[in-house]
C-alpha cells in the first residue's frame, strides 16, 4: 500500500462513564472512527489519500472525541458523526475543517470550552448464574 497523504488518529480511549475527564469513547469515538473509515472508503480515498486509525488518549479528553491529523499537526475536537461528511470533503480537497481545529485554550481543561455530553452507558448484559 502506498503512503497516504494524511493519517487520522481517532482517540478511542474509554473510561467509565461519569469520570471527571470523561473519554472519547463515551462520547461516541468508536462509531466516529467507523463512520470515517466507511466514508473514506466510499469515496475511494483509502488507498492513496487518507487512512483513519485508532489511537489511545491524546490528553484532550475534555475536548473529545479528538482526532490528531498527520502531517498537519493539528487536532480536531468535539467531533460528532454529523461532522464526518465535511471532514472527508475537506480531506478530498486537501483542506482543513477550521471550525473543528482545537485552539490553544482547549489544551488546558481550566480554559477549555465545555465538553460534549457523554452518550448513555450501555447496560451490561445480564450474566447468567452458574448452575
Ligand atoms: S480519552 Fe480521548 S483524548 Fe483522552
Amino acid at each position: 500500500m502506498p503512503r497516504r497523504k494524511r493519517y487520522l488518529f481517532v482517540c478511542v480511549n474509554e473510561r467509565p462513564h461519569g469520570t471527571p475527564k470523561g473519554s472519547c469513547a463515551t462520547r461516541g469515538a468508536v462509531a466516529l472512527h467507523a463512520a470515517l473509515k466507511q466514508e473514506i472508503a466510499a469515496r475511494k480515498l483509502a488507498s492513496t489519500e487518507v487512512r483513519a486509525c485508532t489511537s489511545s488518549c491524546h490528553d484532550l479528553c475534555w475536548a473529545g472525541p479528538s482526532i490528531a491529523i498527520s502531517p498537519d499537526d493539528i487536532f480536531y475536537g468535539r467531533v460528532t458523526l454529523a461532522d464526518v461528511p465535511e471532514i472527508v470533503d475537506a480531506l478530498a480537497q486537501g483542506r482543513v475543517v477550521e471550525r473543528l481545529v482545537l485552539p490553544e485554550r482547549d489544551f488546558d481543561p481550566a480554559t477549555a470550552d465545555p465538553s460534549l455530553p457523554e452518550h448513555p452507558a450501555s447496560t451490561p448484559a445480564a450474566i447468567p448464574e452458574a448452575k
